[in-house]
């Protein structure tokens, strides 16, 4: 049994040395050997028609959460398409968010920027029960990050495309709701997955129909996000603050104005980091799952697309 990898990204090389070291037979695109002997496929943002004419290809595993890199490719095989779904990467998202949930929520933005002019000034300290936050996506990450602020005490609202009950969080449904969801939401954070429908969610009309002053906690994707509508709602202070994880393209071109703005705070996709030997062994294990007929945790609906 042979595996291909095949990614077309700046990290390519990186993940596929973590890959090597675990998975059997681990080959890479285009190096691709006898293409009979190849049973599955790993990838990020493979190259276009790198899985094409692979007579035996049983299934393809993306290394991240997210499938967006891979579903616009219309040669596609038409096998299992299996996503990372792993404890690690949940718990970093939350560390994520919850860090940035505190830093504007109890201000410590303002206080890092006051030490530099020798600023000694207090601001508010609002009870958690009366901030109100808003995760969009209520999956693996989103369902997380939402229980993990109401074991804070926030008072949290999620959005998904299906109906939910979670105890101690109040659910929005679908396109329709989306307004209502976010006039309630002082801060946002974006855990969906980039989708047709999802492109472009962050945009003057959403944002707009944010409170004034709301902060922004982007860790979906850079797709997701209109970036002159972003700077406009943060130039206008329609937005406070920005904490931005995600980009188009990544890395951040340096010329981007997120860069230097002074109310955003750029990170380099780092919400939460793949570790890459526990995404090898997610992948040993959903290729047992799927020999024993089983269903692979992580399977993508083609369809939905994530
Ligand atoms: N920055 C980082 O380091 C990092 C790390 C990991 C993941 N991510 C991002 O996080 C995303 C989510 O990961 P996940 O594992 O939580 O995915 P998931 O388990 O598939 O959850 C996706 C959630 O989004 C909702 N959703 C999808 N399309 C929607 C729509 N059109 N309207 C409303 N809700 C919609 C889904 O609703 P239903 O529940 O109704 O289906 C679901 O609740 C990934 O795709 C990736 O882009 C980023």
């Amino acid at each position: 049994m042979a595996i291909l990898f095949s990614d077309s990204t700046y990290r390519a090389d990186n993940i596929f040395a973590a890959l090597q070291s675990v998975l059997p037979d681990l080959r890479k695109f285009p190096d691709t050997g006898n293409r009979e002997e190849i049973e599955y496929a790993v990838i990020w943002y493979p190259q276009a028609g790198s899985l094409r004419d692979l007579p035996n290809l049983k299934a393809i595993f993306s290394v991240a959460a997210g499938v967006d890199g891979i579903m616009n490719d219309t040669t596609l095989p038409d096998v299992p398409l299996i996503r990372t779904v792993d404890d690690g990467l949940t718990q970093g998202m939350v560390e994520y968010a919850i860090y940035n949930v505190l830093r504007f929520h109890r201000h410590f933005h303002l206080y890092d920027r006051q030490q530099h002019g020798s600023e000694w000034k207090q601001h508010p300290q609002i009870r958690p029960q009366n901030r109100r936050i808003g995760v969009m996506g209520l999956g693996e990450m989103g369902r997380a990050v939402a229980e993990a602020l109401v074991a804070l005490k926030f008072d949290v609202r999620g959005w998904s495309r299906s109906p939910k009950e979670i105890t101690g969080i109040k659910t929005f449904v679908g396109e329709k709701a989306l307004t209502d969801f976010l006039s309630q939401t002082e801060i946002l954070i974006n855990v969906l997955p980039l989708t047709t429908e999802t492109r472009g969610i962050l945009n003057a009309k959403t944002l707009g129909a944010l409170p004034d002053g709301a902060f922004l906690i982007n860790a979906g994707r850079g797709a997701h996000m209109v970036d002159g509508d972003v700077l406009a709602a943060l130039n206008s202070r329609k937005l406070t603050a920005a904490a931005l994880d995600v980009f188009t393209p990544e890395p951040l071109a340096p010329e981007s104005p997120f860069w230097k703005h002074p109310t955003v705070t750029v990170t380099p996709h780092i919400a939460s980091i793949t570790d890459f030997s526990a995404v090898a062994r997610n992948i040993i294990n959903n290729i047992k799952l799927l020999k024993n007929g089983q269903i692979p945790a992580g399977l993508v609906d083609r369809q939905r697309g994530y």
